[in-house]
């Protein structure tokens, strides 16, 4: 039986096409169940609909509240049975209530070296900081935005001239190699996350795993 993924995307989806690939090729043996958004318009829901995967969109305008919204569609996202949950450019904050419902269950990318720059803008923030190195992390979902425990990184070097545009691309490039490891040492039982921590191989992760140029998960030195 392959491992049930949900994913949640808000935008352009090129984390989801990373991931399809990746079944497709089968670097991973996993089954994307059904992709959520907030956003009914969005490219990601379009190629979930284009791959004959089940899409649930709605708009958080016509519920009363976030709970209310989150509610509905966490309710959805159950019904499919996800093994993991994976925020793959969800942009829209979850509910403190549906992180718990769903704690140790869901991961997030984003477009950081976590700790630093949590939140939106993190590729400007890098530039205007005067940073040499910037990246990507893939963390555990706490009900505080971009503050989980960090899986793994992604590094790319912040070189002169750099645009947040360039620099952004830079990243993408790798977010997508550093997603799918995520997703594959989880699913095959090498990652286990379990009251908040992480186990690697059977210990306690200390810090964040990084993707080598093989693509490959190693521990940092
Ligand atoms: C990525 O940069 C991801 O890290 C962030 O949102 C962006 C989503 O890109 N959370 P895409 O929709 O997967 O192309």
């Amino acid at each position: 039986m392959s491992f049930r993924l949900a994913v949640l995307a808000s935008g352009r989806g090129s984390n989801l096409r990373a991931l399809i690939r990746a079944q497709d090729e089968a670097v991973l043996a996993t089954r994307i169940v059904g992709v959520f958004s907030d956003r009914p318009a969005c490219a990601a829901i379009a190629l979930a609909r284009d791959r004959a995967i089940p899409s649930f969109a709605h708009r958080p305008s016509g519920y009363d509240s976030r709970e209310a919204f989150d509610e509905s569609m966490f309710n959805q996202i159950e019904a499919v049975q996800p093994d993991l949950i994976v925020c793959a450019g969800y942009m829209r904050l979850i509910s403190e209530r549906a992180v718990r419902r769903f704690q140790d269950r869901m991961i997030n990318i984003h477009p950081s070296l976590l700790p630093k720059y949590p939140g939106l803008d993190t590729h400007a923030r890098a530039l205007a900081a005067g940073d040499r190195e910037h990246g990507a992390s893939v963390h555990v979902v706490i009900p505080a935005l971009d503050a989980g425990p960090v899986i793994a990184q992604a590094r790319v070097p912040v070189l002169a001239g750099d645009s947040s545009e360039s620099l952004n691309l830079r990243v993408l490039e790798r977010e997508h190699p550093l997603l799918i490891q995520c997703v594959k040492v989880i699913s095959e039982g090498t990652i286990t996350l379990s009251g908040g921590q992480i186990h690697w191989k059977g210990r306690l992760l200390r810090s964040p795993l990084l993707l080598n140029r093989f693509d490959q998960l190693e521990e940092s030195t």
